[in-house]
């Protein structure tokens, strides 16, 4: 699936006085976990410089995926909020807003060693330098998964008579137990 837009990312930061405050910003979106579009370019480099080019697309999922820089502060605000994160799309042709709440994690820092989703997450820089051996965009570069919770669609296709509808995730914490349960509000 291509998702070629951008959403609203907000994040729980801490005033001085320690209260908490939300922070917003926009972000693009790179698509679900593990597959990713990639810049022609970024592609190029994958061929060239990672083995294998990069993910097989066997995998899919419910996660999607943003790039960040390391120095940003969203990733502090996510390691000191309990990982909380809420993104929310407005797709203007479709007349739809759809809003996720959720956790977020970063991975691809390249100085944690038995990094899992070392791999995978290689394929992510591409999105945004082609060199990928340049030390400081690799070693800042972070692709941000989400795993939503709780999800909300608001169709204003008929503005007098707007549709929303909700999903929410039941069933247990593993991916293969876990289900959708949706209702109209
Ligand atoms: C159109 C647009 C797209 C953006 N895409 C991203 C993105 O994909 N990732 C990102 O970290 N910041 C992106 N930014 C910048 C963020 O909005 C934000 O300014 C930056 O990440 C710093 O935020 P933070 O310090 O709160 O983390 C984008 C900004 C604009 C205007």
């Amino acid at each position: 699936m291509r998702l070629e837009s951008h959403s609203s990312v907000a994040t729980v930061a801490h005033d001085a006085q320690l209260r908490p405050v939300p922070r917003l910003r926009t972000c693009g979106c790179r698509g679900f976990f593990p597959e990713l579009d990639l810049h022609p370019k970024g592609q190029e480099a994958m061929d060239h410089q990672v083995k294998g080019g990069g993910n097989s697309p066997v995998f899919q999922s419910d996660m999607l995926c943003f790039t960040t820089d390391a120095r940003m502060e969203k990733l502090s605000q996510l390691e000191s909020s309990g990982h909380a994160i809420e993104a929310v799309f407005w797709l203007k042709d479709l007349m739809t807003q759809w809003r996720i709440k959720g956790t977020a994690y970063a991975i691809g820092d390249p100085k944690r060693e038995n990094e899992r989703q070392e791999e995978a997450s290689s394929r992510h820089p591409a999105n945004l330098v082609a060199d990928l051996s340049d030390p400081v965009a690799r070693a800042n570069f972070r692709v941000v998964v989400i795993k939503p919770e709780k999800v909300e669609r608001l169709d204003l296709t008929y503005q007098e008579d707007g549709k929303r509808w909700s999903w929410k995730l039941t069933g247990g914490s593993c991916d293969e137990d876990a289900e959708w349960n949706q209702t109209e509000v």
